[in-house]
């Protein structure tokens, strides 16, 4: 299926917007989609495009100011908010391609009045930190402080908001509670066309809050945000590749850089055309992957661009390996790992081909 090599992921794009709908059954907000780092590895453009006309998604959200601009070109015309700090010598581009910007620090204020020069305001969001200690302003004088000093014909103050460090987590609710408390206390009576603080994680995990649109990351993309297996949401990114070679080895011989493995028989080793340099980490050694109904063992240390399974006689030559899909979940495979299926995604490099399909057909 794949144009140049067997190795590609498949994402599922109809996925995306059943989760969208699921969440929204529960939420009752708009959206804002969180559609950095390339969608999570997904691929911007495609999921921009699918979620563009959807009623629920009334924004987006990225990361730089790169991926805000390469979505304008790519013909959104929704509110793009970038969540992250930008250089502000390129503050003519964020009112050229109206790009709303994060407003983060009384410093980060001062720079864009110093700089500023232009006919139309800066549309910003106003971030609050409640326990992060990542972007933000830490209190209600800090908030009172930047919202009086805002020259109105310089900034548009469009939205406020608040990120969660422990949504996930039902062991610490109350850190949780804290946050949105604070979150609440510092907006006091403020009125702002968008206020949001909940991610995935607060959507799924806890009640609703008085914000009135909400994040949603690594849930659109069908992954429970604590890492679980997720039976609601449906995972949008399969990976999959094909058997290049199978060899059968004496007992006694080794496989792969360092001779890590050791065949304690006479074994069917596979060679599958997929490597570090692909996202799939060299950690991945001794994991396993989905072939005809079966689960095989990665041996011998994963190189960049392969890595050797082994096997026995049922596989053949072209047979298709899942690395992660139906079988063998980001889930189950981030705690395998030790990480979290963000981390699985977003390291899906550009060279391995994205196919897409709409409803079983490839789009
Ligand atoms: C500020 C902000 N909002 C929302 C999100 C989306 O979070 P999630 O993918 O857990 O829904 C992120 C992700 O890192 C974020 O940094």
């Amino acid at each position: 299926m794949a144009q140049y090599r067997d190795t590609y992921a498949l994402i599922q794009l109809d996925y995306l917007e059943d989760n969208v709908n699921t969440l929204y059954q529960k939420v009752q907000k708009p959206m804002m989609a969180i559609i950095k780092a390339n969608a999570y590895g997904h691929g911007y453009q495609q999921v921009a495009n699918i979620l563009k006309d959807n009623p629920v998604i009334a924004m987006f959200g990225v990361a730089t100011l790169k991926e805000a601009i390469d979505l304008r070109k790519a013909g959104i015309d929704k509110d793009i908010l970038v969540l992250g700090a930008i250089p502000l010598e390129d503050l003519d581009m964020v009112i050229d391609y109206d790009i709303t910007l994060t407003l983060y620090s009384q410093e980060y204020m001062h720079e864009i009045i110093y700089l500023y020069h232009h006919q139309k305001p800066v549309k910003v969001h106003i971030k609050i930190d409640t326990g992060m200690n990542r972007l933000g302003f830490k209190t209600k004088e800090e908030f009172e402080d930047v919202l009086s000093a805002c020259p109105p014909h310089i900034f548009q103050i469009d939205g406020v908001f608040t990120h969660f460090a422990t949504a996930d987590d039902a062991m610490q609710n109350e850190a949780y509670q804290q946050q949105l408390n604070g979150f609440n206390e510092i907006i006091g009576s403020h009125q702002f066309k968008y206020i949001h603080c909940q991610n995935s994680a607060a959507m799924i995990y806890h009640d609703t809050t008085k914000s009135n649109i909400t994040r949603i990351g690594i849930a659109l993309y069908g992954v429970d945000p604590a890492g679980e297996e997720c039976k609601t949401l449906k995972q949008a990114m399969s990976l999959y590749t094909k058997v290049a070679m199978i060899k059968q080895i004496k007992k006694g011989e080794h496989v792969g850089y360092g001779y890590t493995y050791q065949a304690l028989e006479d074994e069917y080793i596979a060679t599958l055309p997929i490597g570090y340099a692909d996202g799939f980490i060299r950690a991945n050694q001794g994991r396993c992957v989905y072939i005809n109904g079966k689960e095989y063992p990665i041996v011998g240390r994963v190189c960049m661009d392969q890595m050797m399974v082994k096997v026995d006689k049922d596989v053949k030559v072209h047979d298709e390996v899942e690395i992660f899909g139906e079988h063998i979940s980001l889930a189950r495979m981030a705690k395998e790992l030790k990480t979290i299926p963000y981390e699985i995604t977003c390291l899906v490099s550009e060279r391995v081909e994205r196919i897409y399909k709409y409803k079983d057909k490839i789009v």
